[in-house]
């Protein structure tokens, strides 16, 4: 797409997960490079590895074999508190099961990530409010997750993986649990954080609601990235 350095880059990384006395493989030998401001759709069959590959991409897993490079970090060398300012800042993940912390409420989940990275409470709160709002969730900041609806709790949970302006976006299946209303909407905001605000979008699904969107599409098959569609 473009001839600026790759935002990922990744080169035979492999994880295996030891079971007993077998291992089970959830990556296997990819090899990847994402120019910045790509919109990759990552498909694949239940069990292919593409929650594995967010994984590793967050920072959240470590690979078992290969090298991984994202936004100019090699992650397979980096002391626990470098990791720790790499999830923390240039990597914004969004889930499923959104995953709020359920005694917060909308603006305190949206904060913490920030307050954590030591951002000053002053600018932390008008920077969350002004992504409440542009959410359409400016009415719902002391609402707690029990009380909000699931594209709610899936608009704070993005509000959450912005508010420390990461350049690379994961959202692991991230419409599973919306309607298709809330769904379509999910992948709006997606779309146009790609498009407007250059971010990098990785959404790993089974829909077909990002497709039109997708300026890259990968397919994994048993862990490895196959060149054939996903589309059956
Ligand atoms: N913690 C773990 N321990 C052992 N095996 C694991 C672990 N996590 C994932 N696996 C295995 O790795 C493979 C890839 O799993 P992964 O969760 O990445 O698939 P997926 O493509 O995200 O599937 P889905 O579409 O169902 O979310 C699967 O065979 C899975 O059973
Ligand atoms: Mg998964």
């Amino acid at each position: 797409m473009s001839n600026l350095a790759p935002i990922i880059d990744a080169r035979d990384l492999s994880r295996v997960y030891p079971l007993g006395d077998s291992a089970v493989v959830g990556l296997n030998r990819v090899s990847l490079t994402i120019a910045p401001g790509e919109m990759v759709v990552l498909k694949g069959n239940s069990g292919s590895g593409k929650s594995t590959l967010l994984s590793l991409l967050a920072g959240l897993d470590d690979p078992t074999e290969g090298r991984l490079h994202v936004a100019g970090y090699d992650l397979r060398n980096l002391s626990e508190t470098r990791k720790n300012t790499y999830r923390r800042t240039v990597v914004g993940m969004i889930f499923q099961s959104f995953n709020l912390l359920p005694t917060m409420s909308v603006m305190e989940n949206v904060c913490l990530p920030a307050l954590l990275a030591g951002k000053p409470y002053p600018e932390t709160i008008e920077r969350a409010g002004e992504l409440l709002d542009w959410l359409d969730m400016g009415a719902r900041r002391g609402h707690r997750p029990a009380q909000l609806s699931g594209g709610e709790m899936q608009r704070t949970a993005i509000a959450r993986a912005l508010i420390n302006d990461p350049a690379l976006i994961l959202a692991d299946e991230p419409t599973g649990n919306l309607d298709s209303r809330n769904g379509g909407l999910v992948i709006d905001l997606l779309r146009e954080l790609n498009r407007r605000w250059q971010r990098t979008v990785v959404i790993a699904t089974h829909s077909n609601l990002a497709d039109p969107f997708a300026t890259l599409q990968i397919c994994l098959k048993d862990g490895a990235i196959t060149d054939s569609t996903c589309d059956r």
